[in-house]
């Protein structure tokens, strides 16, 4: 399949893996990106940029296909340091970087010398022309179902796309809520030019995290996420668990008052707890609604070439089966 997002990256496949706090790491990206898609690394799971410089050259120790890393700006208590993740980025030779969470203009004009493409992850369609008009190559348009953030406009992909293809003249893809063909033909239907998933990657036999978490996104249904911190105009999609029904109540109880500092103790430092340790109840973790369409743990390779022979298989034989005469 050939499409201005494969172009681009110069990929086998229209599928990103987005990056993921704890998740994203070189094995997990290597697996995808030597499965034809493009895998990508987060910048900011590694403590320094030295330590990022490290996993870029292990990821290209697994594979001698494009790659990615993703740079988050959300709001942190402690600002890393992203000039020098950057650099990192720069003399590893990376050429796509996935940009989120905040608007990516300070770190463009560095990347687009360097001739690295920026494909910059929105929720808005405002957001993705406001990528579009300083410079961004691409976008990846995550709608309300996505895992981990989806913003405050709780617009949802069957409504989002469409929209962003009204507008936007740069390429972009569907996030949130893709798990297989059907996502994928669906994406390019409503005039994505491929799709980026999360959640379903976490699944995989190569994604570098305890069983416990695999499993329990196998185990979880479309019911079982939760919008948390929505008070903080911080919102995110989590799996349900003790804490996070422990800091839902703390939200009602406290309402406008609440501070960051009411939940600490269910959102930070529990990343490397719940992802490594496999302790599942340590606190709130980015899920997607598409865990209900999650019901087993295949290679990457396995998840992606079944992908393509599905969603190929829909558009030669289900969709264009319904012109014939
Ligand atoms: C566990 C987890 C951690 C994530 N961490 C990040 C992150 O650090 N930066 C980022 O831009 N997106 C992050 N995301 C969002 C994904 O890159 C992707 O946009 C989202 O998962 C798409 O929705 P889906 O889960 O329905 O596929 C995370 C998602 C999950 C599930």
């Amino acid at each position: 399949m050939k499409t201005k997002i494969t172009e681009l990256f110069g990929i086998q496949h229209p599928i990103i893996q987005g990056g993921m706090h704890h998740v994203g790491y070189a094995e997990l990206a290597a697996a995808v990106s030597n499965a034809g898609g493009l895998g990508i690394i987060t910048a900011l799971t590694q403590p320094s940029p030295e330590a990022l410089a490290e996993e870029i050259r292990r990821c290209r120790e697994m594979t001698d296909k494009p790659f990615g890393v993703n740079v988050t700006f959300l709001p942190s208590v402690n600002t890393p340091d992203y000039p020098g993740y950057i650099k990192a980025i720069i003399d590893g030779g990376v050429k796509v970087v996935e940009t989120a969470g905040n608007n990516p203009q300070q770190v463009l004009p560095a990347l687009q010398e360097a001739g690295v493409k920026v494909i910059h992850k929105c929720t808005s369609v405002r957001h993705a022309l406001k990528a579009e008009s300083i410079g961004c190559d691409a976008a990846s348009v995550d709608g309300f179902e996505c895992g981990g953030h989806p913003g405050e406009d709780d617009v949802p992909n069957f409504i989002l796309l469409p929209r962003a293809a009204e507008e936007l003249t740069i390429p972009f893809v569907a996030s949130g809520g893709m798990a297989n063909g059907r996502s994928l033909t669906a994406a390019l239907a409503m005039g994505a030019e491929g799709m980026n998933m999360g959640t379903r990657f976490i699944a995989t036999k190569e994604a570098p995290v305890h069983d416990n978490v695999k499993q329990a996104i196998v185990a979880a249904s479309e019911l079982d996420t939760r919008l948390v911190m929505r008070p903080l105009r911080n919102t995110e999609r989590v799996l349900t668990n003790d804490a996070v029904e422990r800091l839902l109540e703390k939200e009602k109880r406290l309402g406008a008052d609440l501070k960051f500092e009411d939940i600490i103790d269910e959102v930070a430092g529990v990343y490397p707890r719940i992802m490594k340790e496999g302790e599942m109840e340590a606190g709130a973790w980015s899920c997607g609604m598409v865990a209900g369409l999650i019901h087993d743990i295949p290679t990457v390779k396995e998840l992606i070439d079944r992908t393509m022979a599905e969603s190929e298989d829909l558009i030669r034989q289900r969709l264009a089966g319904m012109l014939s005469d």
